[in-house]
């Protein structure tokens, strides 16, 4: 079918939203009509470091209503409203026990640009592929992905600010939630407030720790943290973060998230 995706063409290139071919889904894939999709900072990364081969069509934070299903497909019907996610194969080891984070073929399947088996499922008006990215491409008016790559939603929750809970919300609560698994009342400091620090925070106030640390170097982004459950926000171009976490916690803190990305704080 005929979509428009928002398409880089070569590393660092502007996106250009451009018409493309989408290949009908398989026996175990869903067609997804996107209503809306979080932009994640590794969209920049797609964008420009050129882990996926160009052209290429990025989002990954995609949220829609099914509009079409394989004949394999048990889970969703057509007008279910989902959120998408990231891609794994469901069959080995770590995907069977639980932890599809850990698939053994996630940088193939997320990164590698192509279905599982090779071929693409996203072509131009003249035939040739397009990478997917996050087996998803979510800046797009459709996509196809895996049955096991969405998950239901109530239709009583406005989908359009779902998609973030595919990637940067699941990343940064589950970091806290299903690896840290912090103690009641102890301490976290989390560098960078997006959605994966705002998450962490979040899931930090849910479990009831003490001080919730932010730091940032944006004071709008500070303000939401503070909303969100952080007890002490520092914007690290105007404090020194390493003396203001001695200060509050006196022995300093007993977790820390780095999300920002970077190499070296300021
Ligand atoms: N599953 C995963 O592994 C996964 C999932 C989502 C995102 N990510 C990665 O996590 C990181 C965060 O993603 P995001 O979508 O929340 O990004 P984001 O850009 O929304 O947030 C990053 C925050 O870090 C802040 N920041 C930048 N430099 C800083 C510095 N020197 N000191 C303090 N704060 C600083 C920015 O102002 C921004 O608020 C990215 O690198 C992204 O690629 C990984
Ligand atoms: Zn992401
Ligand atoms: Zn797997």
């Amino acid at each position: 079918m005929k979509i428009s995706t928002a398409i880089v063409k070569k590393q660092g290139a502007l996106l250009n939203i451009e018409n493309a071919q989408l290949d009908d889904p398989k026996p175990n894939e869903v067609l997804v009509k996107i209503v809306s999709s979080g932009v994640c900072h590794t969209d920049a990364a797609g964008r420009d470091m050129g882990m996926t081969p160009y052209p290429l069509a990025l989002g990954h934070e995609g949220a829609g209503i099914i509009e079409k299903i394989g004949s394999s497909v048990t889970t969703v019907r057509p007008g279910d409203h989902v959120v998408l996610s990231f891609s794994y194969c469901g069959h080995c080891e770590n995907c069977l026990s639980g932890h599809p984070a850990n698939c053994v073929h996630l940088n193939e399947l997320n990164f590698g640009g192509h279905n599982f088996d090779g071929s693409h499922r996203i072509h131009d008006e003249s035939g040739n592929d397009i990478s997917t990215f996050f087996g998803q491409s979510s800046f797009s008016s459709y996509s196809v992905v895996d049955e096991h790559g969405v998950t239901k939603v109530s239709k009583d929750v406005d989908i359009n600010v779902l998609g973030p809970l595919g990637c940067g919300f699941q990343t940064g609560a589950g970091t806290v939630l299903n690896y840290l698994k912090p103690e009641f009342g102890s301490s976290i400091v989390i560098f960078g407030t997006g959605a994966v620090g705002l998450s962490a925070i979040m899931a930090a106030k849910i479990i009831g720790m003490d001080n919730i640390i932010a730091v940032d170097v944006y004071d709008n982004r500070l303000k939401i943290a503070k909303e969100l459950g952080a007890t002490r926000v520092i914007n690290s171009t105007i404090e020194n973060p390493n003396e203001i976490i001695q200060k509050v916690t006196r022995f300093g803190v007993d977790y820390s998230i780095d999300t920002t990305g970077c190499k070296r704080h300021p």
